[in-house]
């Protein structure tokens, strides 16, 4: 029987791979925006500055946007060090999609990989541009490789997943090969990439994508349905017959791009005291935007239910680049 060996959650956020003294090109990124989501209500930035008050300029501050930083990067090595030693076979990754590998013709609310391997391709020049554009020039060198990376992927145990949710009352959607458009794969989502080429170090062990649409009206699935479909997730690894030791991971969150920290540490600690009521009755308007990838953690504290793991934070760090209170909470936790 397969064995669930060891959990972890990280953020994802592009502060991770960008240094300290350039988070304003992703701040620039804030104020432009019209469609800030914090709470239930939607702000633009100048509204969202009213809202919030003068709190946050003590954290905008470069020397504690620096020592934030450091913390953030002290917790992505811990969590290498952490998975490399948990000897796994597999990983599992639970990650939602940012119109990387689904567009608007198909996004399901949840889907399973099982191929053979997935591409984890090198942007063309043209989506490089874009991404710099969009402040994200020094994160796409950590969530994209400068040449095209292969995964493998363990086909029969993910099929094996799928049917098995089937029968488990989860009708996920199968992917059996990697979209592509007139030739050019789509891109591997930097939900899965970021994990592989900023905590795995050299390892690049089998893995399982999960791809779950925390973003997209209008088919979001609910936080109380995430946590039933990671317990099926559960479920089906302990089901296969194999002897394979797996390890699961959630990618991206915490709350983003306004960072609530009462929201964070709420769920967090739902998380680590299996307090699975607060963690499915967060009301979903508070799911929107970057934070919808709290969903992510939702569906792996519902897979870790059906394990004795027990979690433990590593850090909490509130990543702050405007004075309006935005940027990214980054969680950093394993189950062990
Ligand atoms: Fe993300």
């Amino acid at each position: 029987m397969a064995e669930i060996v060891f959990g972890f959650g990280t953020s994802h956020g592009p502060l991770l791979a960008t240094p300290p003294g350039e988070w304003d090109l992703r701040g620039a990124v804030d104020r432009r925006n019209p469609e800030l989501a914090w709470g239930d209500a939607t702000y633009t930035f100048d509204e969202l500055a009213r809202a919030r008050g003068p709190q946050f300029a003590p954290a905008n501050a470069p020397e504690v946007r620096a020592e934030r930083s450091a913390r953030c990067q002290a917790a992505l090595d811990a969590l290498g060090r952490e998975y490399a030693s948990a000897g796994a076979d597999a990983l599992l990754i639970i990650g939602d999609d940012h119109h990387e590998w689904f567009m608007t013709d198909i996004q399901p609310a949840f889907s399973l990989f099982h191929g053979a391997s997935v591409l984890n391709r090198a942007l063309t020049p043209e989506e490089e541009e874009r991404q710099i554009a969009n402040g994200v020039g020094y994160a796409m060198k950590i969530y994209y490789p400068p040449r095209d990376e292969i995964y493998a992927c363990p086909a029969d145990l993910a099929t094996h997943m799928v049917k098995h949710a089937i029968a488990d009352g989860f009708d996920v959607t199968a992917c059996g090969q990697q979209p592509a458009d007139a030739g050019l794969a789509r891109r591997l989502g930097h939900s899965f990439g970021f994990i592989y080429r900023r905590i795995l170090g050299d390892l690049r062990p089998p893995l399982i994508p999960v791809m779950v649409n925390t973003y997209y009206p209008p088919n979001q699935p609910s936080p109380r349905r995430c946590f039933e479909f990671g317990r099926a997730l559960g479920r089906a690894i302990k089901a296969w017959p194999g002897a394979q030791r797996i390890a699961v991971a959630a990618s991206g969150g915490l709350t983003h791009f306004v960072v609530d920290e009462d929201m964070d540490r709420r769920l967090l600690a739902a998380m680590a005291a299996r307090d699975h009521d607060t963690l499915t009755s967060e009301p979903d308007i508070h799911f929107r935007s970057g934070t919808s990838e709290i969903k992510n953690w939702i569906v792996l504290a519902g897979l870790l239910a059906e394990t004795s793991l027990s979690m433990r934070l590593l850090d909490y760090v509130p990543c702050y680049r405007t004075e309006a209170g935005t940027g990214s909470g980054m969680g950093f936790a394993i189950w062990r």
